[in-house]
């Protein structure tokens, strides 16, 4: 059996105004009826070649566990452990704590850590993609999913090869770096050796305890104090508050997986995007010829490239001669930007936090 396990953390501040601090994009219905969370849950059930997937370990914060579980239960899934972070230390504490929950249960557990806010289009090139990585876990392997970069984009890990990927096999990863700057990006782009990071890792728990022993052990004393006082709560496994504050925020990508030898990378070519901006949504959303991609109450008249979005019923969003502008209204608020400023918008949070 695959427990997979569930980030559900984060806040996906450059989706601002539809993401929200207290509705994340994850919860989000952003490209169908079904929110990316609630995708993300199906993706990772079932049976899966020689392994059938156990039911997930979600790990989220406080004021997320209602969303999380509701959400969940309309999809049919019922979660294996849902665990409370008392305050976000990032992915690496994140993580630990689930492994370390999951190899208390079953030492020989195989775990498969996913975000929850990237878009599968193909969950069964995907769910093959894991199928295959699965004998590298025997061989004691951390085994990583690579996207071929199309872009120098310094927001991602990069996946270095010994040679240029042929195929889907799992192959031995000479190196990874997370989010290079922008030069190093460019080489890496263009010597064609690099695989972007699709931040889902598989492994046996009992190898990933053993990495945070070799490359973080200061994690592991607060992580695992955490887990072992851990409240139970209406369903829910409450991280003991005190141990976790104490662990040190950092992500998995530069506490583990930078330093690790043992990494093995499947190439993956079946569609994936993290739906990280507006940018990134237009680009997955339908389009008119035009490039205009609407949704919602919303009204194009000769614009191009542009992404129109209302998700409040009685605002009617209307665009006239617009080049290259993303719109997004809410009830309460609305975007205006650019098309090339999609990356600041994460500032328009900051900016607005100041100001109330
Ligand atoms: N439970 C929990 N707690 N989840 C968290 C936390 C936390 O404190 N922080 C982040 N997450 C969740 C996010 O919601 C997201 O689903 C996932 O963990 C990854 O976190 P991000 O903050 O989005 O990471 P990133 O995008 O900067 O980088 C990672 O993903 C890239 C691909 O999207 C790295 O793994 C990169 O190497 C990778 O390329
Ligand atoms: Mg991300």
């Amino acid at each position: 059996q695959i427990t997979p396990v569930l980030l559900c953390g984060g806040s996906g501040t450059r989706l601002w105004p539809l993401s929200r601090k207290s509705y994340p994009k994850q919860f989000v219905p952003l490209l169908s009826d079904e929110t990316l969370y609630q995708a993300t849950a199906k993706r990772l059930t079932g049976a899966n070649g020689t392994h059938a997937f156990a039911p997930p370990i979600v790990v989220t914060n406080s004021d997320f566990r209602f969303i999380v579980t509701e959400q969940l239960q309309e999809t049919g899934i019922d979660p294996g452990a849902v665990l409370i972070e008392p305050a976000a230390r990032n992915t690496a504490p994140a993580i630990l704590a689930a492994v370390l929950h999951a190899h208390a249960n079953d030492p020989e557990a195989i775990l498969l850590v996913s975000p929850t806010d990237q878009v599968v289009p193909d969950p069964a090139a995907f769910r093959k993609a894991v199928a295959a990585g699965l004998p590298a876990t025997d061989q004691g392997q951390l085994v990583t999913f690579g996207i071929t970069p199309d872009r120098a984009e310094t927001g991602y890990g990069y996946l270095e090869l010994h040679a240029r990927p042929d195929g889907d096999t799992p192959v031995p990863l000479k190196s990874f770096t997370e989010k290079p700057d922008a030069a190093t990006a460019q080489e890496m782009l263009e010597g064609g050796c690099h695989l972007w990071n699709a931040g889902i890792f598989l492994f046996r728990a009992a190898d990933m305890i053993a990495a945070f022993e070799a490359h973080a052990p200061g994690l592991l004393g607060p992580v695992r104090r955490a887990v072992d006082g851990a409240q139970p709560d209406l369903g829910f496994l409450r991280l003991d508050p005190t141990a976790f504050a104490e662990a040190e925020d950092i992500s998995i990508d530069y506490a583990v997986m930078e330093k690790s030898a043992n990494l093995s990378v499947v190439p993956y070519s079946g569609g994936w995007s993290d739906l990280g901006s507006w940018e990134a949504v237009w680009q997955e959303m339908p389009r008119d010829e035009a490039g205009v991609a609407a949704d919602g109450p919303v009204t194009a008249i000769d614009c191009r490239d542009t992404l129109l979005r209302s998700e409040a019923d009685s605002l009617e969003l209307v665009g006239l001669g617009l080049d290259n502008v993303m719109a997004v209204a809410m009830p309460d608020a609305v975007l205006i930007a650019d098309r090339s400023r999609a990356q600041d918008v994460k500032a328009v949070v900051d900016t607005l936090k100041t100001k109330n």
